[in-house]
C-alpha cells in the first residue's frame, strides 16, 4: 500500500472462477456433513475450526447486486503484512496458531474480560452470514459473504463507560510465525480504531467465517472486522485486543503516513489518494465500476458524519 506505486491488483483472468464454483462447493459441504470443519485435502481454510455454527444462515437484509467474487480470488489475494508485502501470502498465514486464541477486551468498560475466542463466539449468540462489498484503498473490489456477528453485540457484551469515545483494535505480535513482523520499520503491532457510535453501525461486522466455512488465517481467523463503508484497511485482521478509550487510535496506515491513509477512511470517490484515483475500481475477477461513495453504504452511515463534514470532502477520509 505504502512503498511501491505498483498494479499487482491485477489478477489473471484465469484465476477467477465463477460463484456457481462456491454454491457447488458448499451444497456438497453440507450435504456430506463438512461444513465448517476445513478438512478438505489442500484447503486453503484452516485446518481446525476454533467456533461451530457453520455454515451460516444468510441474513436477506445484506446482500450486494453484483456477483460474489471467486472464493479462490478472496482467499489467495489477500493482504496481511504481517505475513509480507504480497499478495500471495496465504500459505505463510498457514503458521498462525488460532485455537487457542486469547481476546482481551479492556479500557472503559464496565465488562472487561480476557476470554477465548471460541467462547465470545458463543457468547456473541447466533451467527449470521451477509454479504458485504470490499473495496481496498489500492482501487480494486471484491464481494464476499462473510460469516460473523455485529460488532455492536460486542460493544453491548463490554458495557462501555459514558466516557468512552472510541473502540481501539490491536491484532498480535509474534515475529517468529509472522515473518512481516521482523520488518522493524512498520508500527507493530497492526492497530486499527472506530468511534463507539461507528462500532454501533448496524453494518460494523465482526467476522469469524467466509464462504460458508472458518475464515482462513490469511483473512484475518480466527476474528476480524469488517466495515465495508470504509477502506479495507479499517478491517483489522486477527484481532487480540478491544481497547474502549477517550483518546481517538492511531491506526497502523495512519501512523506510517497520514496524508495517505486517514483515520477515517470513509471510501469516497471524489477524494484521490495522493498517487492514484479513487473514482473508480478495478472489480477482481473482472471489469472496473465507479466507485460509490460510503461504497453504496450512504443510507446506513451517512448520520454518522452530518455533524463533521460540511464543505470539505477531504474530510471524509481524513
Ligand atoms: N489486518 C492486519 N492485521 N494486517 C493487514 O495487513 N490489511 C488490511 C486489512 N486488514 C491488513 C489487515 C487491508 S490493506 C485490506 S484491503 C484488508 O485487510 C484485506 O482483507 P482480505 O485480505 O480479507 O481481502
Amino acid at each position: 500500500m505504502l512503498i511501491r506505486n505498483r498494479k499487482s491488483w491485477e489478477v489473471p483472468e484465469n484465476e477467477a472462477t465463477p460463484h456457481s464454483t462456491y454454491l457447488n462447493r458448499r451444497a456438497l459441504l453440507q450435504n456430506a456433513g463438512l461444513a465448517g470443519i476445513g478438512l478438505m485435502m489442500g484447503s486453503r481454510h484452516s485446518i481446525a475450526a476454533p467456533v461451530s455454527g457453520f455454515p451460516p444462515v444468510r441474513n436477506p437484509k445484506y446482500i450486494v447486486q453484483r456477483p460474489l467474487t471467486s472464493e479462490k480470488d478472496a482467499t489467495t489475494y489477500t493482504n496481511f503484512y504481517e505475513f509480507g508485502s504480497s499478495k500471495n501470502i496465504w500459505q505463510k498465514a498457514k503458521k498462525l496458531q488460532t485455537d487457542p486464541w486469547l481476546v482481551t477486551i479492556d479500557g472503559l468498560v464496565d465488562y472487561p474480560m480476557e476470554i477465548d475466542a471460541a467462547d465470545l463466539v458463543k457468547k456473541l449468540g447466533g451467527m449470521e452470514e451477509r454479504v458485504y462489498r470490499h473495496r481496498c484503498v489500492e482501487a480494486w473490489s471484491m464481494t464476499i459473504p462473510w460469516g460473523g456477528f455485529p460488532l455492536s453485540k460486542l460493544v453491548k457484551l463490554a458495557s462501555p463507560k459514558p466516557e468512552a469515545r472510541y473502540l481501539r483494535m490491536e491484532t498480535f505480535f509474534n515475529p517468529d510465525i509472522a515473518s512481516g513482523q521482523k520488518q522493524s520499520w512498520y508500527p507493530w503491532p497492526y492497530v486499527e480504531g472506530l468511534t463507539i457510535d461507528e462500532a454501533k453501525n448496524e453494518l460494523a461486522f465482526l467476522a469469524v467465517g467466509l464462504y460458508g466455512e472458518a475464515l482462513p488465517n490469511q483473512n484475518g481467523a480466527p476474528l476480524r472486522l469488517v466495515v465495508p463503508w470504509k477502506y479495507g484497511f479499517k478491517s483489522i485482521k486477527s484481532i487480540t485486543r478491544f481497547t474502549f478509550t477517550n483518546e481517538q487510535p492511531v491506526s497502523f496506515w495512519e501512523n506510517l503516513s497520514p496524508k495517505e491513509y486517514g483515520f477515517w477512511a470513509n471510501v469516497s470517490p471524489w477524494v484521490p489518494h495522493p498517487r492514484w484515483s479513487q473514482s473508480r475500481e478495478r472489480v477482481l475477477g473482472g471489469g472496473s465500476v465507479e466507485t460509490q461513495l460510503y461504497n453504496g453504504y450512504e443510507a446506513e452511515v451517512s448520520y454518522l458524519y452530518k455533524n463533521r463534514y460540511t464543505d470539505d470532502k477531504r474530510a471524509l477520509f481524513y
